[in-house]
């Protein structure tokens, strides 16, 4: 699939002021400064498009991104930034928790995964909440020009072998790179399958 636009829609903290529901829609959720927003700037060839940021807790909204005027991207802020007051994190929990269940657009949840990390039980947990509401989720693992392909791939096999205790079929899994554009052809390929069908 060609990207030929991609543009910033809105923010918003409330599902209920989330654009109508009328197009497919694919999240990117995954703990604070695992690549989400950087991710997406590099699926569309924007730089800019998507803000990113060294410093975790940088998304704090959910941001909707048109795209090809047909379907949207939505950027979420991350879990599991150990400053982020317990009061925040628990308004995180609600609203992100709301917005994946509520969603009747969302085609397919990305959870992005840190390649350079052996499994980490709050992924893991984020998994399994999805599993159990049976809503449709792939994986991305980012960074993976950080190390070496084995050292990538033997934290993938890690983090799948984990999820086979809960799941018999293990979702679709990409290993990417924001910086040298790895993942990109197909990921767009999924999610052009996953608007046709
Ligand atoms: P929050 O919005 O804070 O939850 O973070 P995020 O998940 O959106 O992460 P963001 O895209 O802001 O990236 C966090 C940091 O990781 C930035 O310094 C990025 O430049 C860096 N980064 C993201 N993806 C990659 C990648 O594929 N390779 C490398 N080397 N660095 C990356
Ligand atoms: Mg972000």
């Amino acid at each position: 699939m060609v990207i030929k636009t991609a543009t910033f829609v809105c923010s918003n903290t409330q599902v209920s002021a989330l654009p109508p529901a009328t197009m497919p829609e694919y999240a990117f959720i995954g703990r604070s400064n695992v690549g989400k927003s950087s991710l997406i700037n590099m699926l569309v060839n924007q730089h800019g498009l998507a803000k990113t940021s060294q410093r975790p807790g940088k998304t704090q909204l959910i941001n909707h991104f048109l795209i090809n005027d047909s379907w949207y991207i939505v950027d979420l802020p991350g879990y599991g930034y150990a400053k982020v007051s317990k009061t925040s994190r628990e308004k995180w929990e609600k609203f992100i928790r709301a917005y994946i269940t509520k969603r009747e657009s969302l085609q397919c949840v990305f959870v992005l995964i840190d390649s350079r990390l052996e499994p980490q039980q709050i992924d893991i947990e984020f998994c399994y909440w999805l599993g159990e509401r049976q809503i449709p989720f792939s994986l991305l693992f980012t960074k993976a020009d950080k190390q070496g392909m084995t050292t990538t791939q033997k934290n993938v096999a890690a983090f799948k072998k984990k999820l086979s205790e809960f799941f018999e079929e293990i979702p679709a899994t990409f290993i990417t790179s924001a910086e040298k554009g790895n993942g990109k052809d197909e990921v767009l390929k999924f999610i052009a399958e996953v608007n046709l069908d």
